[in-house]
């Protein structure tokens, strides 16, 4: 990989060319004792998986399906906000080799035109003595079409190349991703989420926006006011209380 532009995530890179998921595999090589930093990539997976258990479309050779395997010294609690580094990098990386300009969803999507381009799955490895590894699964439509997608997503997913009618080179995207991701993982290390979190509020459209939370037990409506430096959801509903959300499907409400 002589074109990386990293000296830590992507050095150790796990290439294979269909397998069930890239996420199931990154916590296999993790529990084996795969580095900090260490990348698995392929080109299709036959049982890609979403947040809650949903299935990832990930269509050959059209999109970047990756894990990424970091082993940060920090408390488990923290590991939702990488979530939130990793969607900055995200929208970075596409901005850079595309010029698009995606918007960030609270707290896993990214979004063109307001369909989902991108999702991040973050998943933890912990024990008594805090977290050993943290997976961060990424799947980005890169040159998808739409008949690419399976019907139940028509709706709700789009690629970059629907955008623009551009083949991006899958390439420069991994790239520019793994480098903003280097970037940003030490910016959180080193100091804390301040900065990214000025940077994911600039890009989010969930911030100042009426919303809908639907959570397993209820769902809320109110205003999006902002994120906490844990990276959990501030909602305001009508009666004036504010609402910390950590887990839910966000619907943008007009
Ligand atoms: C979501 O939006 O629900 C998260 C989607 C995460 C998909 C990626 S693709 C690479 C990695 N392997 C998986 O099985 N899932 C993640």
């Amino acid at each position: 990989q002589p074109l990386l532009k990293t000296a830590k995530i992507g050095q150790v890179m796990e290439y294979i060319d269909s397998c069930p998921s890239t996420q199931i595999l990154a916590h296999k090589f993790a529990q084996e004792g795969a580095p900090d930093g260490t990348v698995v990539l392929t080109e299709t997976q036959t049982a890609g998986r979403g947040r809650l258990a949903r299935k990832w479309d990930s269509a050959p050779q059209k999109g970047i399906w990756m894990s990424v395997i970091l082993r940060p010294d920090v408390v488990p609690q923290k590991a939702p906000q990488f979530t939130l580094v990793a969607a900055v990098a995200v929208v970075r990386a596409i901005e850079e080799v595309t010029g698009l300009k995606p918007e960030i969803k609270w707290p896993n999507d990214i979004l063109l035109n307001g369909r989902k381009c991108t999702g991040i799955l973050t998943e933890l490895q912990s024990d008594a003595d805090g977290i050993q590894a943290l997976i961060i699964g990424i799947g980005m439509n890169a040159n998808q079409e739409l008949e690419d997608f399976s019907p139940e997503v028509r709706d709700i997913a789009t690629s970059l190349k629907m955008m623009d009618g551009k083949t991006v080179d899958r390439q420069e995207l991994v790239r520019s991703l793994l480098f903003y991701l280097e970037q940003y993982t030490n910016l959180y290390i080193e100091q804390g989420f301040k900065m990214l979190k000025i940077m994911w509020e600039s890009y989010s459209s969930t911030i100042g926006r009426p919303v809908r939370a639907r959570m397993a037990k209820e769902t809320l409506e109110g205003i999006a006011e902002g994120i906490t430096d844990e990276g959990v959801l501030q909602l305001r509903t009508n009666d004036g209380k504010l609402h910390g959300i950590y887990s839910a499907d966000i619907e943008m409400k007009n």
